[in-house]
């Protein structure tokens, strides 16, 4: 199994899942209850997906493509290691993988 830890915004709270090989980001964490929106299903059209991953993660992640980088540059708080959740299917190699959830994410659930 591969060990994802899902950290809220000011760190507070910290949630370790599992996942296997092939789990999609986004939907592991919506399964755990992780305030992830995802509207679009991950079609790259709505950023309300968006984690910000562990600098020490962001480098071992495969790169975002191009329309990635397009709609974090409209994501709610990315910061440099902003990731689209949508787009990353787990993998071996990321057992250990931690992100946390923007605080935008969060407030936006009230609106
Ligand atoms: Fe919409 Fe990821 S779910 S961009």
């Amino acid at each position: 199994m591969i060990k994802v830890t899902f950290r809220s915004s000011d760190g507070a709270t910290a949630s370790d899942v599992e996942g296997a090989p092939g789990d999609n980001l986004l939907r592991l964490g919506q399964a755990h209850g992780e305030p992830l929106e995802g509207t679009c299903e991950g079609q790259m059209a709505c950023s309300t997906c968006h984690v910000i991953v562990d600098a020490d993660w962001f480098d071992r992640l495969p790169p975002a493509s191009e329309e990635e980088e397009d709609m974090l540059d409209l994501a709610a708080g990315a910061r440099r290691t902003s990731r689209l959740s949508c787009q990353i299917d787990l993998i071996d190699d990321l057992d250990g993988l931690t992100v946390s959830i923007p605080a935008e994410s969060r407030n936006m659930q009230g609106v």
